[in-house]
């Protein structure tokens, strides 16, 4: 009689799923560290939120084949300094602004959600706020009111009124500010800047 080998016993088989399994979450735990640093603000890839003082621009770059985002010098929002505390309170109201109104149901933000409306990842960047001295009142007034000031870019698609209040939507600009100074990675592609020529 041939004696079973190895491979095809049963005690090898369950020996197998347990070491596997235990690799696995191993492996899961590190990687789950892993993505939080390099995913928490004041990393290489995500800047602190004090960066919402800072003038902030999207250029290709040559050498690394994407669009990366380039933090420039003091250009304030509101006309006012935010120390990091502020600044992470503001961007966490403009956070919590975007997910209670629902705000993926149309627009997608850094990859989530629908493009029924147009991405907002680097929506701060947009051409479309005409030039950087007008951008955050045209921000402002759009937010609270996106009926009477629809831009619509040519198509008949408009935002409807969420009851957004100054201090919400002004929460959401430093939001949408401090989202577009993360390196995406080039993501969006092919996104022209407010102060790039065409
Ligand atoms: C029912 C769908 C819908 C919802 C929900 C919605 N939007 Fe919009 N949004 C649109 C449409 C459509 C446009 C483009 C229309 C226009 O420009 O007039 C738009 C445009 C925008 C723009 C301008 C985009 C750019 O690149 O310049 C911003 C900023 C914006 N929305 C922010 C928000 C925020 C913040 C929320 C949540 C508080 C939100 N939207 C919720 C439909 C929606």
């Amino acid at each position: 009689m041939s004696e079973t080998p190895v491979w095809a016993s049963e005690t090898f088989w369950k020996k197998t799923a347990v070491w596997v399994t235990a690799g696995s979450f191993i492996i899961l735990v590190v990687l789950t560290f892993d993505s939080l640093k390099q995913t928490s603000a004041g990393t290489k890839r995500v800047p602190a939120y004090s960066v919402i003082n800072n003038k902030i621009d999207y250029r290709y770059d040559e050498a690394l084949k994407k669009f990366m985002p380039i933090i420039g010098d003091e250009q304030l929002l509101f006309g006012k300094k935010h120390s990091e505390a502020e600044a992470e309170k503001l961007v966490d109201l403009g956070k919590k602004t975007t997910q209670a109104k629902n705000c993926m149901n149309c627009h997608t933000l850094l990859g989530n959600g629908a493009y029924y409306a147009p991405d907002l990842t680097k929506a701060w960047l947009d051409q479309g706020w005409v030039s950087v001295e007008m951008r955050e009142e045209m921000m402002l007034k759009f937010l609270m009111d996106p009926e009477n000031n629809a831009r619509t870019f040519g198509s008949s698609r408009k935002m409807p009124n969420l009851g957004i209040t100054e201090p919400e939507a002004k929460a959401i600009i430093a939001f949408l500010k401090w989202m577009s100074s993360i390196d995406t990675n080039g993501f969006p592609y092919n996104f022209t800047s407010i102060e790039e020529e065409d």
